[in-house]
């Protein structure tokens, strides 16, 4: 075995350099043994590395970005899986861009959990005071995150707090910022750090933002989970204002509706002003007609309507929930992670992607800025609701036989049934304007859930699209 240590900070260019290296070498994942700062001493010591030759290493610029995230994972298992990913871009570069392959989704899961990390760092790091001598202020904060991120995590405070010199003490290491850089120092027990001021205001803060009458434990402990409760000093107001949450509803009930400010009911109006449009007499028109579509505040947003695609004459057709990032962009459906899935599993289920019809119960793109990112939100009962027109239309030209609804909001959509998903997968329902509905999971779903339960759900859905596949040819 060759064993490659790696250093504390900068692990990731510790890992590149040795990886460049070690694929030039034509070394086989299962050679090495990467060992962490921690990780004890080998009894046999390291056997020698071959000479790398000149050939250039294959790597695009996506992989390196999800690897470094993925370096930042305390899962000791990180660097075998990236290398291992990398080893075998070497032959088959097309995999590092297929996110449906075992390997490149539990990078990805991988990298989701470690920048879920960061975000909660950037969220629930609190600031102390700490005694000045120079004309800079000086705080101290101590956290507790998941994984190894104190590298990855801290520039941000560095911009935020650009004015004032600060140290963030973590179990992973300190690190100091001083004006021009932040420098990194191994581990140290937990600082003493004093009461503070601040932590007053974070109380007062949260007291305000809490809205007893939209209380989702579920929600706030996912937003707030509970490891990171004992570092919070706001977080021991919540059972008192979970307890009084009952007795304010009522308050609020008593006191009784107020009336909305006048320049509601005009942007209401003008939100809602529908599209003066002919019926359409073709599936085409239709399309047409979606692609002024204002019927709710979507279309704002949204860089277009994404109608549905495939074969309008086909006997199934496929509802998902709306569009995602790629699907706004490209205007077409079912062109992201989630679609590449889906279709990758029609295929394997001997249903031919092009002969469905692949459409959205939303059609246009939802979601929050964040930075230069749009993520995805899912759509409200409302927005079903605006869009049932389209769907309705589509449904009325493509007349399929049968429907698969992917997800929830598709199911809602179709069904008018909005119980809970998991004891109605696999059925058949009927959809409000009459036809079979088959039910099952969303791709993106698949996509989203832990390695165990994706396999399983990955197996249902192919079961439940070979089921379609049964039924349409019955
Ligand atoms: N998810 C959906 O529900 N629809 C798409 O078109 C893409 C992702």
């Amino acid at each position: 075995m060759i064993r490659i240590d790696l250093p504390r900070f900068d692990r990731f260019e510790g890992w590149r350099d040795a990886a460049r290296q070690l694929v030039g070498a034509g070394v086989t994942p299962d050679r090495i043994t990467w060992a962490d700062p921690d990780t004890p001493a080998d009894l046999f010591g390291s056997d020698p590395m071959a000479q790398p030759n000149d050939a250039p290493v294959t790597a695009t610029k996506d992989f390196l970005q999800l690897a470094r995230t993925v370096s930042s994972h305390s899962d000791p298992e990180r660097w075998a899986l990236i290398y291992t990913a990398l080893w075998r871009a070497q032959t088959d570069r097309a995999f590092l861009g297929n996110p449906a392959d075992p390997l490149m989704d539990r990078l990805n899961r991988l990298a989701k959990s470690v920048r879920r990390d960061i975000h909660k760092m950037h969220a629930f790091v609190r600031f102390h005071e700490l005694p000045s001598t120079g004309n800079r202020r000086s705080f101290g904060a101590w956290f507790e995150p998941e994984h190894l991120i104190l590298q990855a995590g801290t520039p941000f405070f560095a911009k935020r707090f650009a004015d004032m010199d600060w140290l963030i003490a973590t179990p992973e290491g300190i690190a100091r910022f001083t004006g021009d850089r932040i420098a990194f120092d191994p581990p140290a027990p937990r600082p003493d750090l004093p009461a503070d001021a601040s932590h007053g205001l974070w109380q007062t803060y949260f007291a305000n933002i809490f809205n007893p009458a939209r209380i989702k434990t579920n929600a706030m402990r996912s937003e707030m989970p509970m490891k990171y409760w004992k570092n919070l000093p706001e977080t021991h107001l919540i059972p008192h204002m979970l307890a009084d949450a009952p007795r304010r509803v009522q308050a609020m009930r008593d006191a009784g509706a107020s009336d909305a400010p006048q320049f509601a009911a005009k942007v209401t109006a003008r939100i809602r002003q529908q599209p003066q449009d002919t019926p359409a007499e073709t599936i085409t028109q239709a399309q047409e007609q979606a692609a002024r579509c204002t019927r709710c505040e979507l279309c704002h947003d949204a860089t277009q309507t994404v109608w549905g695609q495939g074969d309008p004459d086909a006997g199934l057709m496929f509802v998902g929930e709306a569009p995602g990032d790629q699907e706004d962009l490209a205007g077409r459906p079912f062109v992201g992670p989630a679609g590449q899935l889906l279709r990758q599993t029609m295929t394997q289920a001997a249903l031919d992607p092009d002969k469905a019809w692949m459409t959205n119960a939303v059609k246009h793109f939802r979601f929050t800025p964040r930075g230069k990112r749009r993520l995805h939100q899912t759509p409200d009962k409302s927005h079903v609701e605006h869009c049932s027109w389209w769907l309705g239309l589509e449904r009325r030209f493509v007349a399929p036989k049968l429907t698969v609804a992917l997800g929830a909001t598709a199911a809602f959509a179709l069904t008018g049934d909005r119980s809970p998903l998991t004891p109605r997968r696999g059925k058949v329902q009927a959809a409000t304007d009459g036809g079979p509905v088959l039910v099952t999971w969303h791709p993106s779903l698949i996509l989203r859930l832990p390695d165990d339960r994706a396999a399983t759900a990955r197996a249902e859905l192919l079961s439940d699209l070979r089921h379609a596949g049964q039924l349409l040819a019955a």
